[in-house]
């Protein structure tokens, strides 16, 4: 059976473990702690027997989840014989370049290094491995949930071969994916750099009190027709994230307007779905329920 292995178990490396699963890859998902593991492959589980419901996958749920194998805080021992490592650690740029130093190391030399960093420049990570291994680390960016969502950005670092971006590419369409090649290494690739912009225009028009909260979410769903609204969006994929990929597309030149109340929210610790608390009120912490 062909091999990847994920590194890090949260909210998009266990989506991204699972679609690897549905895909036929054994899969080995690695986090720091074994309750992380755990929780994750419940969730997979969980999420699996949604899509069997819904007649979206054609196995069992319990076989598609055997392939998900989870390592304890050992990089080395999974991207042994793997052919693709995909890391959706922390958006810290040297947890991400010890992982990428770590795998440079134990993996197959033709195994592709990818990250699904959401800001973080490929070129930095990519020199965290040896020379004769960068053509090989690419971006691989996929959108939360991964299972569900289509669209997964392929990023081009400075080094990234062609052959390497054809690959993903190759990767994503197994998986059910459509994909954009990002060819300039921006901060933000595509899709992040547009969203910070449309969730700080949101975040400032409520610190102005020009609009509710409510106000803005109901006029971007029900009117501009997004699935969900800015600050629901916010709460579902993380506050903490988002303070994450603007301080990091900020360091490197994207010059933003940090709006205070997601600044606020990150201080207090009200990162959304996650913590039970962001701009709604969720009483299952890690349990997305419309507010
Ligand atoms: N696996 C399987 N099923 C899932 C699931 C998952 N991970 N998550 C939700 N579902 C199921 C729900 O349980 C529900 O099932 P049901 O019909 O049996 O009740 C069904 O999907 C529909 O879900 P909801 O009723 O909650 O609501 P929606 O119809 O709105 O779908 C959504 C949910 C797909 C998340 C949709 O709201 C959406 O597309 N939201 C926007 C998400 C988005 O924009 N993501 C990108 C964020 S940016 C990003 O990720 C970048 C990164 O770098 C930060």
């Amino acid at each position: 059976m062909p091999k990847v292995a994920v590194i890090g178990a949260g909210t998009m490396g266990h989506g991204i473990a699972e679609l690897f699963a549905i895909a036929g890859y054994e899969v080995a998902l690695v986090d720091v702690a074994e309750d992380y593991l755990k929780r994750a492959l419940q969730n997979v589980e969980w999420s699996l027997k949604k899509l069997a419901e819904k007649g979206q996958i054609k196995e069992d749920p319990s076989v598609v989840l055997s392939r998900v194998k989870p390592i304890v805080n050992d990089v080395c021992k999974a991207v042994e014989g793997a052919e693709l490592m995909v890391e959706a650690v922390v958006e810290d740029i040297e947890v991400k370049r010890r992982v990428f130093a770590e795998a440079d190391r134990c993996a197959p030399p033709e195994a592709i290094l990818a990250t699904n960093t959401s800001s973080l420049p490929i070129t930095e990570i990519s020199e965290a491995v040896r020379p004769e291994r960068r053509s090989k680390v690419v971006g691989m960016h996929f959108f939360n949930p991964p299972v569900l969502m289509p669209l997964v950005e392929v990023i081009k670092g400075a080094y990234t071969s062609d052959e390497t971006v054809k690959k993903i590419v190759e990767y994503a369409s197994k998986l059910g994916k459509q994909t954009v090649i990002v060819n300039k290494d921006v901060p933000g690739f595509i899709v992040n750099r547009i969203l910070a912009r449309v969730n700080d225009a949101a975040c400032w028009m409520v610190a102005r009190k020009e609009a509710t909260v409510q106000e803005v979410d109901s006029a971007l769903m029900y009117k501009a027709g997004l699935p969900m609204g800015a600050f629901i969006l916010l709460d579902y994929t993380g506050i903490d994230v988002a303070c994450f990929i603007g301080d990091a597309m900020s360091k490197r030149g994207f010059k933003t307007h940090p709006c205070p109340l997601i600044v606020e929210k990150c201080q207090q610790k009200k990162f959304g779905v996650k913590t039970g608390e962001g701009f709604y009120k969720y009483p299952a912490p890690g349990k997305f329920q419309w507010p």
